[in-house]
């Protein structure tokens, strides 16, 4: 029954690369405890898939999320390989809960990789004038040179609308992005469903553009209700590794 149940995923995450034209795809089995999505294989997954991939003075960059946080969560630890490599929020913070704040995140990783972090001491979504002040800071223009070096991100996708108001928008701004088709955000960016820019952050982080040209980002997500998301940022770098579950590479496959 496990070998069977091993193939039916191998062939799954070719389905779904094939389909979407992206680098690879890992699809780990669904997992619900107590009627929630669990994220420990996801964090498992991405985390082993990011870290045969670091090379030394690998600049890394971070998302926040829940996805991420069990990502550092399950990180094993490394002993003396990693010491070169330093690891970068790819955003400012995010919400109160410190667990899920890139910053977190990424001195979490560093930790278990044995290298150093970079902090972002910057909200997420700020007031534009805050923002061009904050950004002659030396600390936070040290960080941004960094975020700009970074060779590999891996980050969280989101639903446009529960992103939205996780970051707090407005009815006005909610209904907006609904208007215009939103289905996705990662990284401080809402996309509709052909990866187009609907909507971005007033942050400081990684750039779209610098998104669109990394040589390997690693998406991880999980859950059904994320497909939308997921194929609409399989359109912007076909360079993306991405790490799902099960149901969400079946809802995948079920989109036009
Ligand atoms: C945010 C990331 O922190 O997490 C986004 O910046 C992503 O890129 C979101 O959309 C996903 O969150 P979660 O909790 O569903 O992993």
């Amino acid at each position: 029954v496990f070998i069977h149940r091993f193939k039916g995923l191998r062939d799954l995450e070719e389905e779904v690369g094939e389909r979407l034209q992206i680098k690879k795809v890992i699809v780990v089995p669904e997992m619900i405890q107590d009627g929630e999505i669990a994220l420990k294989e996801i964090g498992k997954a991405a985390a082993n898939y990011l870290k045969s991939t670091v090379q030394s003075k690998m600049i890394i960059g971070i998302t926040g999320g829940s996805t991420m946080a069990a990502v550092a969560e399950e990180m094993g630890k490394e002993q003396g390989k990693f010491q070169d490599v330093i690891v970068v929020p790819a955003r400012g913070g995010l919400g109160k809960d410190v667990d899920k704040q890139a910053n977190t995140i990424a001195a979490k990783i560093a930790g278990k990789l044995g290298g150093t972090y970079k902090l972002l001491y910057m909200p997420d979504n700020i007031d534009k004038n805050v923002f061009s002040t904050l950004s002659e800071d030396p600390v936070i223009k040290d960080v941004m040179e960094y975020i700009e070096k970074i060779q590999v991100l891996i980050f969280g996708i989101g639903r446009a609308d529960k992103m939205a108001i996780r970051r707090g928008l407005s009815p006005a701004e909610l209904q907006d992005l609904a208007q215009k088709g939103a289905v996705s955000e990662a990284f401080g960016y809402y996309f509709n469903r052909n990866g187009e820019i609907i909507r971005e952050v007033n942050t400081i982080g990684v750039s779209l553009k610098k998104f669109k040209e990394l040589k390997l980002v690693i998406g991880a997500a999980a859950g059904a209700e994320k497909a939308e998301a997921v194929v609409a940022i399989s359109r912007l770098n076909a360079n993306l590794v991405l790490v799902i579950d099960e149901s969400l590479a079946r809802e995948i496959l079920k989109i036009k």
